[in-house]
């Protein structure tokens, strides 16, 4: 499974690319708006750090504005993937700029059958909102394990990428059930280290190590 990294935090990417945890970053307008940064900048400094899909979001509403921001985003970098909303002319808008052998990534899906019409509209990337589905009781995972079906189903190559992940179980589920790539904020992805038991062992193996005196350097 593929970890996009979900933020325009420039210092957080690189810490966790020189791991080679980053197989591409996501963004969108509220985390732009969080960054501070303008769009162009903050995604070009983006791109010349991780090599693999950057998602850099379009903000208009009808689909040749979007086909014409998606063009200009697309210019920033060769890894660029231009993200568009589930929506009608965002459908229209992936249909062309993926015709034109631009990455897309669908966003704002939140049902199986946005998720086909979007597979069908040429999309390279659906993002399934886990966290918000969870959000109103509805079960964000079990959308994901649905597209994944539907997909193999009829051999669509559009890749689930599971977003709004925002635990470590989220995490964990998306695997199992086969999602192709999460994105995540940093810190979740750095969770996924942590363990109690790992953090205890850890100090009782110092305690004992203390005691014998020896060093290894
Ligand atoms: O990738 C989409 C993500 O940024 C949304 O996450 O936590 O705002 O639902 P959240």
């Amino acid at each position: 499974m593929k970890f996009f990294i979900d933020t325009a935090d420039v210092e957080a990417i690189a810490e966790l690319n020189d791991l080679g945890m980053v197989d591409g970053v996501t963004t969108n307008p509220s985390i732009i708006l969080k960054s501070g940064k303008n769009i162009l900048d903050v995604t070009r400094e983006i791109c010349s750090i991780v090599s693999g899909p950057v998602s850099a979001e379009v903000v208009a509403t009808t689909a040749d504005d979007m086909i014409a921001e998606g063009r200009k985003l697309a210019q920033i970098a060769s890894n660029i993937t231009v993200k568009v909303p589930l929506t009608w002319d965002g459908l229209k808008a992936c249909k062309v700029l993926s015709s034109e052998g631009k990455m897309v990534n669908v966003t704002l899906c939140f049902s199986a059958n946005q998720a086909l019409i979007a597979a069908k509209a040429g999309a390279t990337f659906i993002s399934p909102f886990v966290g918000r589905l969870d959000d109103i009781n509805m079960d964000g995972m079990e959308l994901i394990a649905d597209i994944r079906q539907i997909y193999d189903n009829y051999g669509y190559d559009t890749q689930i990428l599971a977003a709004s992940v925002r635990t470590v179980n989220h995490v964990t589920q998306c695997a199992l059930v086969g999602a192709d790539v999460i994105t995540a904020p940093p810190a979740v992805i750095k969770a996924l280290a942590s363990h109690p038991l790992t953090d205890k062992g850890l100090e009782q193996f110092m305690k004992d190590w203390a005691k014998t005196g020896q060093n290894i350097l």
